[in-house]
């Protein structure tokens, strides 16, 4: 169901799912988390590249924090990029500080945050990706607090201002 809580989207191509990323990137602040949940190649990545440069990063300065758990990107609203996908069963998150991050000033994007879902804080802003075809991807928000349904609802305008200016 379609309420101000949510925003259900199907990107037909990788640049669109960045293009998705880069429009809410412009519009964090700092505090706030982004949980994303979706099996292996259906995007998480490549939202996160876009969020780095809506935030003001370079394009090839994001990579996926796999191997590393998390990485940690300087800029005047720092972003710390988690991937949650080897953490299960091995370590519980508050063991790695991981909680220290999410007080901090920047942005919190998780990958495979439905692998250790405890871990993630109620007040976040959740996005399932799902594989329907080569290249297209469904990515449905979901609004957990008050301040990411103010950031949905002007996701709806500019993704609906873009589109209708697209066709004109
Ligand atoms: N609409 C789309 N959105 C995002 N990625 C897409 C899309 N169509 C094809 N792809 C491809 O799928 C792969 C997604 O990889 P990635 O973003 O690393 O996923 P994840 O982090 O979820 O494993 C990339 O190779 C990308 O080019
Ligand atoms: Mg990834």
């Amino acid at each position: 169901m379609a309420t101000k809580k949510t925003l259900e989207i199907i990107s037909p191509t990788p640049e669109q799912t960045e293009k998705i990323g880069t429009l809410l990137g412009e519009m964090l602040t700092g505090g706030e988390v982004i949980a994303l949940a979706g099996e292996l190649g259906s995007g998480k990545t490549t939202l996160v590249k876009g969020i780095a440069q809506g935030m003001g990063f370079k394009e090839q300065e994001v990579v996926s924090p796999s191997f590393t758990l998390i990485n940690e990107y300087d800029g005047p609203l720092p972003l710390f990029h988690i991937d949650f996908y080897r953490l299960e069963g091995e370590k519980d998150p508050f063991e790695i500080g991981f909680e220290e991050y999410i007080s901090a000033e920047g942005v919190v994007v998780i990958e495979w945050a439905d692998r250790v879902p405890q871990a993630v804080p109620k007040d976040s802003l959740w996005i399932t990706l799902r594989y329907l075809e080569a290249e297209r991807r469904e990515i449905v928000m979901r609004a957990q607090a008050d301040r990411y349904e103010k950031i949905i609802e002007e996701l709806k305008k500019k993704l609906y201002n873009r589109n209708s200016s697209q066709k004109t």
